[in-house]
């Protein structure tokens, strides 16, 4: 083999490395379900609610959308997108421990669906209420 060949395939190796790595870090996260809950309480300023969580989650704010449209109900099961279908993974963190350990993911999802539930975002105490109830169910 000559060395030019040689290059492209030591660069080809290092590439589908760090493919393969990168779905790990990416992964890894770099906050939890117990530190979200406690930065929104913080920010809200009073002590988040189960019961409040719960009936956020499970009704409509005005739009023809609640959580659970998309969430399922409880979201302790497989949801799926009230308008394209697609299989949604459970969004509790005691069945799914995904959810809820990377920020980027967790604010721009928190952004996105507040709007299309409510037409505008989610307040500190409302994301703390949320965290509760999800926290809270047991597979
Ligand atoms: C129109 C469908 C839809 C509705 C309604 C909806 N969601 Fe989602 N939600 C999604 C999709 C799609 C994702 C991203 C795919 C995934 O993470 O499985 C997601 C992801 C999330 C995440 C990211 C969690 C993580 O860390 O993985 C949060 C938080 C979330 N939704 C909260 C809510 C809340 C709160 C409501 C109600 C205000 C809501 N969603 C309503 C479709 C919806």
């Amino acid at each position: 083999m000559n060395p030019r060949m040689k290059h492209i395939q030591a660069l080809a190796a290092g590439l589908s490395l760090a493919a393969m790595l990168y779905p790990l870090a990416a992964q890894a996260g770099d906050t939890t379900a117990a530190s979200q809950l406690a930065q929104w309480q913080t920010q809200a300023g009073a002590p988040a609610s189960v019961e409040r969580g719960k009936m956020f989650f499970s009704s409509k704010h005005g739009n023809d959308l609640s959580c659970t449209s998309c969430h399922g109900t409880p979201p302790t099961a497989q949801g799926k997108h009230a308008s394209t279908g697609k299989l949604i993974e459970p969004l509790a963190p005691a069945i799914n421990p995904t959810r809820f350990t990377d920020t980027a993911k967790v604010n721009k999802w928190f952004t996105r669906n507040c709007k299309d539930v409510l037409s505008r975002e989610c307040s500190a105490s409302e994301k703390a209420d949320v965290l509760a109830y999800l926290t809270g169910l047991k597979p």
